[in-house]
């Protein structure tokens, strides 16, 4: 399609010329702020299905063809090959960590460091239920530590935002493993070794299992992990770049991003991904399973995406991934929901009522079917999702502070009463 660099708008007797923005893939962007000035009107796009929030170097996807890059690298080139540490490192800078070692070895030392929570955070998280939802777990015990360093937070000190969001990875990631540990019952201490991957291991999952299959735990807790790492401007990173340009401190963002993520449209999916494949005997039932998501009685849930109108390339790696996952932990159960699972895909992919509105496997079809296999309870599944977007939320933050910004304050079509 040709591309001009600017748009005409003619409103009644006035014309107003609005500047187009160019990527350097995907959509151009037409700049629209002068629109209430200069014709006091405003843009009317509630679920922002046509609008930019921001721009952004981190994360491209293009939806018609299935894409997904980060800092330019296809997501087939870093899923399997770097791990999620290397992943959230080049999220963040920009570089891959063999072109800036140093800097590397910093960034693993300060959120190793700070992969500890202390007595009163574990009192918080111990203060709950272990059948309450992780979800709401995280946010109590992160809102605690947001207390807990709201005085010392200044936004316009750019180093000391560096270092703050390279740390809130570690102390999240001590939160997810030390809530995932409690609802377990097992010990609240986190096991510190001197390598990343081998640490959150270790910690998060079964450690018979993991001492038994360690190099297939960590190449699969990498594999998922770099999948969820990060994906451009989804509900809860959007939340989270507007929840930071109150300049409220980077942890209150995150509960922010914890919260919105929980949704079962979001991150939620995952676990309802399971729920549903719990309520599909066999495989014989799945006819008339896909009959009742077509007469809208219920979802299909991990189907479906606003932006990938093709195979989220993330559904596609994770499948691939099950076979490996169920073979090595013979989970007989879960070998029966990967072919239900397989089943519905098949029937939906085959189904024009999918096919015509372009629904296919997201990220999160078959994510749970591997966190089973692994032993990781339901209700646990997006508090992993949200363990892996942490490096995603720190990243698109620290570029929202590196640059100029103005609080988010979007406007509204009023219908209400007349002024009385
Ligand atoms: C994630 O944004 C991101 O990048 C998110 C994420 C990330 O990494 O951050 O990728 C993670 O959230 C993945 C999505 C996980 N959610 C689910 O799997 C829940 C099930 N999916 C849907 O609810 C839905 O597909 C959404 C919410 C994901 C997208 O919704 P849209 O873009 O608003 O699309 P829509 O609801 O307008 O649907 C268009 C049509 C409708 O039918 P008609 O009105 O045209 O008849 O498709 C139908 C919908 O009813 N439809 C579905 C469906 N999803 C859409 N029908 C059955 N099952 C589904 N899953």
């Amino acid at each position: 399609m040709q591309k001009f660099d600017k748009m005409k708008v003619i409103y009644g007797n006035k014309e107003l010329e609005l500047p187009v923005l160019h990527g350097t893939e995907g959509a151009d962007c037409v700049e629209i702020s002068s629109f209430e000035k200069e014709l006091n009107l405003y843009t009317f796009d509630p679920a922002f299905l046509s609008t930019a929030s921001c721009h952004s170097k981190i994360t491209f996807i293009d939806g018609d063809k299935g894409i997904l890059a980060h800092r330019g690298y296809p997501i087939e080139a870093l899923a399997g090959h770097r791990t999620f540490l290397e992943t959230f490192f080049l999220l963040f800078t920009g570089k891959k960590h063999e072109d800036d070692y140093p800097n590397f070895e910093i960034f693993k030392k300060i959120a190793m460091d700070n992969l500890k929570i202390d007595e009163k955070t574990k009192s918080i998280i111990t203060s709950f239920n272990k059948d309450d939802h992780p979800m709401a777990i995280l946010m109590a015990a992160f809102s605690y530590i947001a207390s807990k360093n709201c005085l010392s937070w200044n936004p316009n000190d750019l180093e000391q935002v560096r270092k703050t969001l390279i740390k809130i990875s570690g102390e999240f990631l001590a939160c997810v493993i030390t809530v995932y540990r409690y609802i377990k019952g097992k010990s609240l201490e986190i096991k510190i070794t001197p390598h990343f991957t081998e640490t959150i291991c270790l910690n998060m999952f079964d450690e018979e299992h993991f001492r038994a299959n360690k190099k297939i735990v960590e190449s699969v807790f990498n594999k998922l992990f770099v999948l969820h790492a990060d994906h451009e401007q989804n509900a809860s990173t959007s939340v989270l770049r507007i929840t930071a340009s109150t300049e409220v401190n980077p942890y209150a963002s995150i509960v922010a991003g914890i919260a919105t993520l929980w949704g079962p449209l979001h991150g939620g999916a995952n676990e309802a991904v399971i729920d549903m494949l719990n309520g599909i005997n066999s495989v014989e039932d799945v006819p008339s399973y896909i009959a009742k998501v077509k007469t809208k009685e219920v979802k299909l849930m991990g189907f479906g995406h606003r932006v990938y109108k093709n195979y989220d390339p993330r559904a596609l790696l994770i499948k691939d991934t099950c076979d490996t996952v169920l073979e090595t932990f013979q989970h007989v159960g879960e070998k029966e929901k990967l072919f239900i699972a397989r089943e519905l895909e098949k029937q939906a992919m085959n189904d024009e009522y999918f096919t015509s509105r372009k629904l296919f496997p997201n990220v999160d079809f078959y994510s749970g079917i591997i966190y089973k296999a692994l032993d990781v309870p339901t209700q646990f599944f997006t508090a992993m999702f949200a363990g892996a977007r942490v490096a995603g939320w720190c990243s698109q933050m620290y570029e929202f502070y590196s640059e100029p910004r103005k609080i988010s304050r979007p406007r509204q079509l009023y219908i209400g009463e007349k002024i009385k």
